[in-house]
């Protein structure tokens, strides 16, 4: 039996994917196999010895130390792709927030109850402090162009936006995908500040994106740009962003991770991080966590881990021996040496090297130094 605590609420959909014959799955499991999760913070987490994976219903691992994981042998899976179009949905939606200054009219709406059959003058003289522009032939910028990005991006364009990308991770295929499809991909964030009079961030947050607009980038932008953040809060400087809405350089900031400073600032839309919010979304996350959590858990194979490689093995074998370390070809040479008859299989991810040799024995790596996790999976 495998043991599966769950940290957050994980719909029925995923752990429907796990058979109950062999799973025990629950919020108060001790020494769990794995581990499904939301946004629950795990930071401060001791980790059971058994603990092998966690698997993170939604894109954002930085809930997860994930790091501190790979050091300890556990691999961190999340569901790319798997709450896109809910969130591209949001984002879509906040193109108009932004401009149409919709959330504060509804408010200012409500302040005229009890007017009586003075409500329709009343709305006729006040709307005009509400007005927008539209987005038609605006340009938009998308940092970012993952799963979201692409698919906020394809949306954009049929809405008859212009849509400028950036991504340092995209490869040349991929960017005269976009291109065939009229979307430009800008060589830098530069030439998205240039030309975008609406942004939109699609990247995790790292050391490298921490940060990203702030003074100096808003500076480089269009003056009275729009800006929309679905990825993460700490992407964009509070303070900076604040000063520029005063200032009027940004005019409006949508944003689904508000922090204490920006709720009710003139010019800010807060939502309650609710970008993956949906049943669909829901169930997609936790279905496709499952899944990989379970291959992992049964068969050793890795698929959207962030702190380990994809592997790519057959699920069919007699018996699987399973080594993580630091990544070092002299423990992969001495590992190959210990079954030369043994299908071979290695790859390495962010310093972390993980070997898969398929035979019919149980190997020991005893006497190897720096392996940090082995195990055997029987078929
Ligand atoms: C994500 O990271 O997948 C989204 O922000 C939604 C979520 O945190 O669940």
């Amino acid at each position: 039996m495998y043991n599966i605590l769950t940290l957050n609420k994980i719909s029925k959909v995923g752990l429907d994917k796990l058979d109950k014959s062999k799973y025990t799955c629950g919020d108060d499991i001790k020494n769990p196999d794995a581990i499904l999760v939301r946004s629950a913070s795990m930071h401060e987490m001791t980790f059971a010895p058994e603990t092998i994976a966690v698997g993170r219903a939604g894109a954002g691992v930085n809930n997860i130390p994930v790091d501190r994981c790979a050091d300890e042998g556990i691999c961190v899976f999340n569901t790319p792709g798997a709450n896109a179009n809910a969130v591209k949905e949001l984002v879509i939606a906040s193109l108009f927030l932004a401009s149409r200054k919709i959330a504060d009219a509804i408010d200012w709406c409500k302040t005229l109850k009890g007017q009586g059959e003075g409500v329709g003058k009343a709305v006729e003289k006040g709307k005009s402090a509400f007005a927008g522009p539209e987005i038609l032939g605006k340009t938009l910028g998308v940092i970012g162009m993952g799963a979201i990005g692409a698919m906020v991006a394809d949306s954009a364009k049929l809405l008859g936006m212009n849509v400028v990308g950036y991504d340092p991770f995209l490869n040349s295929a991929a960017a005269s995908d976009f291109e065939a499809k009229g979307i430009k991909i800008v060589e830098d964030l530069d030439g998205i500040y240039a030309q975008a009079d609406y942004i939109t961030l699609h990247v995790p947050l790292n050391d490298s994106t921490r940060g990203t607009v702030n003074a100096a980038s808003i500076a480089k932008m269009k003056d009275g740009v729009r800006i929309l953040n679905f990825a993460r809060g700490e992407l964009c400087d509070s303070d900076d962003l604040i000063s520029a809405l005063d200032s009027g350089k940004v005019s409006a900031y949508v944003t689904d991770f508000p922090t204490d400073a920006q709720l009710s600032h003139p010019g800010v839309t807060a939502i309650p991080h609710l970008g993956a919010s949906t049943p669909e979304s829901e169930e997609n996350c936790a279905a496709m966590a499952a899944q990989e959590v379970a291959d992992y858990l049964e068969k050793g194979i890795i698929k959207n881990s962030v702190n380990m490689p994809n592997t790519a093995v057959s699920g069919s074998f007699n018996v699987r021996n399973i080594f993580i370390y630091k990544d070092s070809e002299s423990v992969t040479q001495q590992l190959k040496a210990l079954c030369p008859c043994g299908v071979f299989f290695t790859a390495v991810k962010k310093g972390t090297a993980y070997t898969v040799i398929d035979c019919d024995k149980e190997i020991s790596a005893d006497g190897i130094e720096g392996i940090i996790r082995q195990r055997t999976i029987k078929s």
